[in-house]
């Protein structure tokens, strides 16, 4: 029989949360590992309005060997493991490289030594573009060059991909896909979950969200004379609702094994780049809200322009992202407006 037993790691925050959703519409049992470092509790009872279903809660520290032990010593029938928790944030990273290092790293190997120890051979893990840095050309292809990451979380996630290529030689039974995510964006249909980053927010959709709704006084866009048509940065936004769909997809590959090679890894995005200016038109169209913005100077360490070439993932894994960025800022809004009361 099938083991339907699935781990989510990071199961509560923002792409866990949706994946874990769409991993119970496919018939998946999901338990969730989880320490709230960057998100909350009541998301469980979220995800529960949704779908009927309240994942278990394992609440620790991936980090925490003792605590991983018991956890696969108690859950023997896992079918497999959707590793999201790390943490995330770019420019904290540079100023807490050790936290970083440590905690999306050090995580990794534990889990990867537990799946080896308690025979869970499959394992989905969330990678990023930013491996790609800013690429030689574009749609960029799963065939360019990994650049040297200019962040320790850039860093993280180059190593975590290396660390388990690496284990993976070494331990043929274990398979893995990584899956190198564009710009995730948006929120459930439901509008009952959605992204909800502490303090201010760094990423481009939630700062929208946040100024319409009169959080933020005003989004700055930053950098309006690059060389791109409106002379702002180009992004591959993807609807998180297709990542999470996607891991699903990814999962299966794996459980029913179809996969080519034991390490195998794929670009989720759209296809298609988006530029500030037309994310901003696009919420404004969607939300009927005109958005307070000024076009500022240009962040450091920005990419100018990055979308996926998504013929690999439409291939193989025969996934493809089916919302637009309509559907994506309009999602994003009823998000940020259910969550706010309004
Ligand atoms: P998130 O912060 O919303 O979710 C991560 C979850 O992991 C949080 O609930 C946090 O509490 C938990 N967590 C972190 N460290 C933990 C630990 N040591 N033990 C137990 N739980 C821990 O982030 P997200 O946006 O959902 O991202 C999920 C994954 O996708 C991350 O690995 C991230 O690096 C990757 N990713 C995200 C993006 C993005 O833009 N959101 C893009 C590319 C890749
Ligand atoms: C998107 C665009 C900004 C905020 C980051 C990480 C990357 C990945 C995804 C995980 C850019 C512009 C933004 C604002 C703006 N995460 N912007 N005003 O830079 O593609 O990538 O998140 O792996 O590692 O670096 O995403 O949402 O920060 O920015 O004008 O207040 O929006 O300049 O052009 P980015 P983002």
């Amino acid at each position: 029989m099938e083991k339907n037993k699935i781990l989510v790691t990071g199961g509560l925050g923002y792409i866990g949360s949706h994946t874990t959703l769409a991993l119970q519409a496919a018939g998946y049992e999901v338990v969730i590992v989880d320490n709230l470092s960057n998100s909350q509790a009541d998301m469980l009872d979220r995800i529960a309005a949704i779908s009927g279903i309240k994942p278990a809660l394992a609440q620790f520290d991936l980090c925490e060997e003792a605590a991983l032990d018991q956890f696969f010593a108690e859950h023997a029938n896992l079918g497999g493991i959707i590793h999201f928790a790390a943490f995330k944030a770019v420019g904290e990273s540079v100023a807490q490289p050790l936290n970083y290092y440590k905690n999306n790293l050090l995580s990794l190997m534990l889990l990867l030594e537990k799946m080896q120890k308690y025979a869970v051979p499959y394992l989905v893990f969330s990678s990023s573009c930013t491996v790609y840095g800013e690429p030689e050309s574009l749609p960029v292809t799963e065939a360019a060059p990994v650049q040297k990451a200019t962040s320790p979380y850039g860093n993280t996630k180059q190593i975590s991909e290396e660390i388990i290529q690496d284990v993976l030689k070494a331990q043929p039974a274990l398979q893995a896909i990584a899956l190198r995510y564009f710009n995730p964006v948006g929120a459930h249909e439901s509008g009952q979950i959605g992204e909800l980053p502490l303090g201010v927010p760094n990423n481009l959709m939630p700062f929208i969200t946040q100024t319409a709704i009169g959080l933020r006084s005003e989004l700055k866009v930053f950098g309006h004379d690059y060389d791109t048509p409106d002379g702002t940065c180009i992004r591959d936004y993807i609807h998180v609702m297709d990542l999470a769909e996607a891991h699903v997809i990814a999962l299966q590959r794996l459980m029913e094994k179809k996969n080519r090679a034991n390490y195998e890894f794929f670009n989720l995005g759209t296809g298609q780049g988006s530029t500030v200016l037309e994310v901003i038109a696009s919420f404004e169209r969607t939300s009927g809200q005109k958005l307070n913005y000024q076009l500022t100077e240009r962040r450091p360490g920005d990419v100018v322009k990055i979308y996926a070439d998504t013929a690999l993932a439409n291939e193989v894994l025969g996934w493809k992202a089916r919302r637009n960025l309509d559907e994506m800022t309009r999602s994003a809004w009823q998000w940020e407006q259910n969550y706010r009361g309004q």
